[in-house]
């Protein structure tokens, strides 16, 4: 906090305007409904404005121009791990999310194989295995909690794909680590001020204490990996035998901080996105009938095949997709730190301050995305008027670009697809969708649902149509 402080105060250049005093209504605020605060800055200062939020000036750049700066043009001049998302270390280590210039460089290449297409395609069947098995729960009648499902159902998938792991199996059962997971990830989602604190019986203490457990589930993993070479389709084998082009590979401590890594940023996202999606289209009959037609004929009974889920070629269902990511972009904030001061739309920003993009208001400007509240997944149809550079960034951009997009897009389409082929679900009456942000968007109390049969369905395609 003072290493922050002393920066600010040796700023060479002046902050953008906005509002800089100090004021915990808006610290509350920032940390309850940052989305309101930001629209409403953006208003009034529009696209680069300072706030002092917590104890010192945070700069916002919002809006395509600004999320372009940002993640492509000039990224060269942000830094990911001084940025205020910095207590990630804490959990994650060195891992890509985490660290920036020639190390990240050299770590993403080392990483990318995993994520081709083939090694995307290869998990696809433990996707829908995992998905068909927990949705013997969905029977008509029953009233679920879709957002807790999916979480567990994302976390045994990223368990098995990810790490190769049996979520069933003795040692994950022993250590319980899918409650591990859960209990390390509640840090992110505590208070601000309990965040912050450290030493003994702090909640940072305890997150310390669960990230060690974990690590020997990992660390045992990989050393009995390395011990007997046996290798399968997961991310976890990739890793133990990748290299860069001098030969460079991975140690146990990289490794355990890529896989604690890809299990963190991919855990929340993708279940935030099946739960707004179904949110969405429990309020959308005509959306859903549209959805359960492309089914009707497409898959005609049948389940996805792979190579239909990673192509994406259910065309409605990926307007949908698209249209619930840009509403609710669950990576909602880029935080970065300035390595060097810099000028953006004629306003200047000192070097080490804090500087943020937010694709969650940048796809609600009007301008851009007109009336950004409705829920219109046409606005991806194929024919649909080009957007600008940097207005949709639901996955980043550049060379920080989500590197488990087409696994996070694979995950949502199948568990999607599967659940709309056995029932149609419904909100109670009474539900209120409300939204927490920490650490990424998620219904804040989360989501329930009542199932339904599935209903058949026909309505007119947007794509025939268009
Ligand atoms: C719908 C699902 C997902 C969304 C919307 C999403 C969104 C994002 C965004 C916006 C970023 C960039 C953040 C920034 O600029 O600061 C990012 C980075 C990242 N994501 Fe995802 N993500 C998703 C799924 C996943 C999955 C499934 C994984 C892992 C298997 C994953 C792993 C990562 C990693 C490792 C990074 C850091 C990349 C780098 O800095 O090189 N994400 N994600």
């Amino acid at each position: 906090m003072l290493e922050d402080l002393r920066s600010e105060r040796s700023a060479t250049v002046p902050f953008p305007p906005g509002d800089t005093s100090v004021s915990l209504a808006r610290t509350r605020r920032f940390a309850e409904d940052p989305f309101s605060l930001l629209l409403e800055s953006y208003e009034r200062f529009v696209s680069i404005f300072t706030l002092r939020v917590f104890h010192s000036n945070v700069v916002f750049m919002l809006g395509p121009a600004a999320n372009h700066y940002i993640t492509v043009s000039h990224a060269s001049n942000f830094t990911w791990r001084e940025s205020h998302f910095r207590d990630l270390i804490g959990l994650m280590g060195d891992g890509l999310l985490t660290i920036d210039g020639d190390f990240h460089r050299r770590s993403r290449l080392i990483m990318l194989p995993a994520f081709h297409r083939e090694h995307i395609a290869a998990s696809a069947q433990a996707i829908v295995d995992e998905t068909t098995s927990a949705l013997e729960r969905f029977v008509p009648g029953a009233r679920i909690d879709l957002y807790a499902w999916t979480r567990r159902l994302a976390l045994r998938v990223a368990m098995r794909a990810l790490f190769g792991v049996d979520p069933d199996g003795e040692q994950a059962r022993s250590i319980d680590a899918a409650r591990l997971f859960e209990e390390a990830l509640s840090f992110y989602t505590s208070d601000y001020f309990l965040r912050v604190l450290r030493g003994p019986r702090t909640r940072w203490a305890r997150l310390q204490q669960t990230a060690r457990k974990l690590d020997t589930l990992i660390y045992s993993e990989i050393s009995r990996r390395r011990a007997t070479g046996e290798r399968g389709q997961d991310i976890l084998s990739l890793l133990l035998d990748a290299h860069d082009e001098d030969g460079n590979t991975l140690s146990d401590l990289q490794i355990r901080d890529e896989v604690m890594t890809l299990m963190f940023a991919g855990h929340d996202t993708t279940t935030s996105t099946v739960s707004f999606m179904f949110y969405e289209l429990a309020r959308h009959p005509h959306i859903l009938a549209r959805l359960l037609a492309e089914q009707d004929t497409q898959l005609a009974g049948e389940p996805p095949t792979p190579a239909q889920l990673v192509s994406g070629e259910l065309a409605e269902l990926e307007m949908v997709l698209e249209e619930t990511l840009r509403k609710y972009p669950p990576a909602w904030i880029g935080p970065r730190r300035a390595v060097e001061a810099f000028e953006f739309e004629g306003h200047t920003v000192p070097a080490r301050a804090f500087v943020n993009y937010c694709s969650w208001v940048s796809h609600h400007l009007p301008h851009v995305f007109p009336e950004p509240e409705q829920f219109r997944p046409e606005r991806f149809a194929p024919d649909a008027p080009a957007l600008p550079k940097g207005a949709y960034v639901p996955f980043g951009g550049g060379s920080r670009t989500c590197i488990g997009m087409r696994f996070g897009q694979l995950e949502v389409r199948a568990i999607a697809t599967l659940i709309l082929s056995r029932c149609t679900l419904s909100l109670p009456e009474d539900f209120t969708l409300n939204i927490r942000q920490m650490p990424t968007i998620s219904p804040k109390s989360g989501l329930p649902m009542l199932v339904g049969p599935r209903t058949a369905a026909t309505a007119p395609s947007l794509t025939a149509a268009a």
